[in-house]
């Protein structure tokens, strides 16, 4: 049997999740095994990531059980949750429960949990900054996993929580990338005013996640926040250009206009480009692109990013 120590991953048929499984993959020094955790291990990704050499196992994090049975004779896990797929931030702290209590049973000795700010610390819900959202949130999707980060040190799991950052591959992915305007012109819009907007390539998360694994014990307890690059939007809009070979701006509109934008989520993302926009100085401040460098030296900027995936941004 190998002496490698296993990872196992949630989220490794995604982008996080999947970026951490192929760096274990290609990592030279062998010293860890990857172990892919998805609901479906026929599906092609999961295939891809068995021929690459991970075991690939069934759990849901909807099943404690399946997740104990996963994380069994793990050294260490990685914790990711999908806000998408649900929209529901009572959802997502239950599975966070779930992961943190599996990885307690299975007695880890490393997790780290992809959270992000619960940013009513900044903003409490009284404050009328910003709407509240579902009642109790003022960015469902960032508030659940921050307040969740209680539950990995009550269950006692020797956790590093990992702050992320907005991924470039939205521009792909999730409707974010260049649109044409009534004048013809190609713009992207983010309700940021002049600041910079922490962003990352979304492989790169899960490279950064192995250089923590790779620490051990240093990293147990603290905060790790990571970036590729702090940019703002007439920065993004530059390099669109350079890369797309013909004009993008950047289109700055007030945050309450972006949350009446008509896709699932407007309001949450419009609350939080407000919060990131607001409370720069700190949102910034807890993701050092420096830190993040050494965790992976491959870390890429936006503008190498777009040498390899500007074909992939759709473009109408
Ligand atoms: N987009 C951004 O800019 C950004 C930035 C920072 C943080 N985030 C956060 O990133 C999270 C999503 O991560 P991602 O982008 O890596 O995901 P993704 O690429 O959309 O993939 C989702 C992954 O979650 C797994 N999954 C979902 N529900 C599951 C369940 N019930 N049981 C087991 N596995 C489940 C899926 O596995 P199977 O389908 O194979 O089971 C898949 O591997 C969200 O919570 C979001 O808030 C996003």
């Amino acid at each position: 049997m190998s002496d490698k120590k296993i990872i196992a991953v949630t989220g490794a048929t995604g982008a996080q999740g999947g970026g951490l499984a192929r760096a274990i993959l290609a990592d030279d020094s062998g010293e860890f095994a990857a172990r892919a955790i998805t609901r479906n291990v026929e599906s092609d990704k999961a295939a891809a990531l068995a021929d690459a050499g991970a075991e690939v196992v069934a759990a849901d994090l909807d099943d404690v059980a399946s997740l104990e049975r996963a994380f069994e004779g793990a050294h260490g896990v990685f914790c990711l949750t999908n806000f998408w797929e649900h929209f529901s931030p009572e959802k997502e702290a239950q599975q966070v429960a779930n992961l943190a209590q599996a990885a307690n049973n299975a007695g880890v000795e490393h997790a780290i949990w992809s959270t992000l700010e619960d940013t009513r610390n900044w903003v409490p819900l009284d404050d009328d900054r910003m709407p509240t959202l579902m009642d109790n949130y003022k960015v469902p999707h960032f508030d659940a996993k921050g307040a969740a980060n209680q539950t990995f040190i009550d269950q006692g799991v020797p956790t590093t929580f990992l702050l992320t950052s907005f991924y470039w591959e939205n521009l792909i992915h999730f409707g974010m990338g260049p649109q044409k305007g009534p004048d013809g012109v190609y713009g992207i819009t983010m309700p940021m005013g002049d600041k910079k907007l922490p962003s990352i390539a979304a492989e790169d998360i899960g490279r950064c996640a192995l250089g923590i694994f790779q620490r051990g014990e240093a990293l147990i307890g603290k905060t790790v926040g990571i970036a590729g690059e702090h940019l703002s939007g007439n920065e993004m809009a530059d390099a669109l250009t350079d890369a797309l070979g013909f004009e993008v701006r950047y289109n700055d509109v007030p945050p309450e206009v972006y949350r009446g934008f008509d896709f699932p989520g407007a309001d949450d993302l419009g609350n939080m480009f407000q919060f990131n926009r607001d409370f720069d100085t700190d949102f910034r401040g807890a993701r050092s692109i420096e830190q993040s460098r050494e965790l992976n030296p491959q870390l890429q900027t936006f503008a190498g990013w777009l040498v390899d995936n500007k074909d992939q941004i759709p473009i109408e």
